[in-house]
């Protein structure tokens, strides 16, 4: 029998449930449109499904702002609908996993309003205040700052304290050092675990707990946060990021995890240096997260020196037993093929590298299609990210940007998905304001157009999902990267091995990341040519002695 868990294996598309699709004609998606949409992620090849968070919230942060852990946001639907949402995914054979946000709740959650309303309310110690520095306490309790933007404290003068937030001040911090906290949010884990969803996308992870005495963070030499240190604005994390209690606390959240069966997985999102994401792990015995993302393959440029050395990092921090995730985009990040100056061929050539390296691959919807980020104006932007940067002046924006390669308006990679070329793209009523607008290049992205097309971009996605998830060295392989000098410096290429018993399978993977069509002699002619991102290519009809490949050109063999 197979021993390899299912979660390895999988492919994870990330739903905005707010973007996908609107079934009530109000420009807002919901549940029921999700639904309506199954077969069509099911036909794209996709098993597992991570929504973004749908549960009761005032939308403040859309979502991650969570007023109730048990209902679900009117707007998206009824708990009914989420039931049938389980059910339906489960008769496709499709796997489900919901957004939770553990660290903080919305400030309209009754706990935080019971907690504010005094110091004596039993809820008090379910969030953490604190005095404020004396000598008139008017000033916040340490220099501890938010990770976005300035001090993470906020003076509720009712009671004359401070309370904590790691995100923005409407997402008061829940205190995991009350034992009563740590029961209760198990307890929600259970619930939904009961209800059958099969995993759960855990929300700024690495920020559960902080440092018991409060002391001040010390200084660093960062202006802004990488995808290896948050430090920003010359403060480092020390205190509030990374606690051991964290992972302690994450030893405790997978055990109930593993009460279950069949087997049910989490994917944390943490930010850090690897060794540090490797020890949300857990030890050798692999008792933490199952998953962590990794953030650095997000703005990578398509550079073949770049990429194996990627590859490497992540092989040699999340070698066998441990699996590294692959990830392009998410609804916090700027989408890849703007990355790639919107480029399909190069989408294309991403794509055959996200699906063919070993790892976990989230797609985030719409990638599938190229949808690009909309450059929206922050004045007018929803997202409350953006809003902390209103007063901000473009040139320092712009070089946020520039530096970071990231935009600060979240909205611009939520936009509704593109379905059709219909006005608003099929997502609402023609007639009706989507919650953003579509972007602009829809009339040419969008489901119903690249479905017609054979080489669009969402049927080359298809062919290599299909292609991954029927072949055992491709979804359960091992890797290793040739290094050979037969081949031409802008392939990059290696070979995923599968061996089960008397089953062994190799597929050779050739990735042409140059403008310039390259021919080079096939190394591995004992394979056989499997897959390609072009209908065009020239390697399924010559002999496999040479290789042909047209300019972002990825081929697969397989032997
Ligand atoms: C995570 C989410 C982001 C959210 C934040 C606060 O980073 O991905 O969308 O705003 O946490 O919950």
């Amino acid at each position: 029998m197979d021993q390899i868990p299912w979660w390895k294996k999988t492919i994870v598309y990330q739903i905005y449930p707010r973007s996908f699709y609107d079934s009530t004609g109000n420009g807002i998606g919901d549940l029921k449109g999700i639904i309506s949409k199954l077969d069509y992620i099911k036909d794209l090849g996709v098993e597992t499904v991570w929504f973004s968070p749908f549960y009761d919230s005032p939308q403040k942060d859309f979502g991650y702002d969570i007023r109730n852990y048990r209902e679900i946001a009117l707007e998206y639907g009824t708990m009914e609908d989420c039931e049938r949402l389980i059910m339906e995914m489960h008769d496709r054979g499709m796997k489900i996993v919901l957004d939770l946000v553990l660290n903080h709740t919305s400030d309209q959650h009754t706990w935080f309003v019971q907690s504010r309303s005094s110091k004596d309310n039993p809820k008090r110690d379910w969030y953490i205040w604190r005095d404020g520095r004396k000598p008139l306490g008017k000033k916040p309790p340490n220099n501890w700052k938010a990770i976005i933007r300035g001090s993470g404290w906020h003076y509720d003068a009712q009671t004359d304290q401070w309370y904590w937030t790691q995100f923005l001040p409407f997402q008061p911090d829940l205190n995991y050092r009350n034992p009563e906290v740590q029961t209760e949010m198990l307890d929600i884990v259970r619930f939904w675990l009961e209800k059958g969803v099969d995993g759960f996308r855990l929300d700024i992870i690495d920020a559960l707990f902080e440092d018991e005495k409060f002391r001040d963070n010390p200084c660093s030499f960062r202006l802004l946060p990488s995808e290896k240190s948050p430090d920003y604005l010359f403060q480092s994390k020390k205190y509030t990021q990374h606690h051991p209690d964290t992972l302690k606390f994450l030893k405790s959240l997978r055990s109930v995890i593993d009460e279950y069966s069949p087997t049910r997985f989490m994917v944390g999102e943490v930010t850090g240096p690897m060794f540090m994401l490797r020890k949300y792990c857990g030890d050798e015995t692999n008792d933490g997260l199952n998953l962590v993302f990794l953030f650095k393959s997000l703005g990578i440029s398509l550079n073949t020196i770049k990429i194996r050395r990627l590859i490497q990092l992540y092989e040699s921090f999340f070698s066998y037993p441990h699996i590294p995730t692959w990830v392009f985009s998410n609804h916090d990040r700027m989408r890849r093929i703007s990355r790639l100056g919107g480029d399909i061929k190069k989408a294309k050539l991403n794509m055959a590298l996200q699906l063919t390296v070993r790892g976990v691959p989230f797609i985030y919807y719409g990638e599938e299609i190229g949808m690009e980020n909309h450059n929206l104006e922050i004045e007018t932007s929803l997202d409350p990210v953006a809003h902390k940067f209103y007063k901000v002046p473009n040139f320092i924006l712009m070089a946020i940007k520039k530096y970071l390669g990231e935009s600060i308006n979240r909205d611009e990679c939520r936009t509704p998905m593109q379905w059709n070329s219909a006005q608003n793209a099929g997502f609402t009523k023609a007639e009706i304001d989507p919650w953003l607008p579509i972007t602009p290049s829809y009339s040419e992205r969008n489901v119903k157009i690249q479905t017609e097309n054979a080489d669009s971009l969402l049927q080359c996605y298809k062919r290599f999902l299909k292609l991954r998830n029927t072949t055992p060295a491709l979804n359960s392989g091992t890797i290793v990267i040739i290094n050979s000098s037969e081949l031409p410096s802008n392939v990059l290429s290696y070979i995923r091995s599968y061996s089960h018993g008397s089953e062994k399978q190799i597929a050779v993977i050739y990735l042409n990341i140059s403008d310039d069509s390259l021919e080079f002699k096939n190394p591995h002619k004992y394979a056989n040519f499997a897959e390609s991102t072009t209908v065009h290519t020239r390697n399924e009809k010559i002999k496999n002695v040479e290789i042909f490949l047209f300019p972002w050109e990825g081929v697969v063999y397989i032997a």
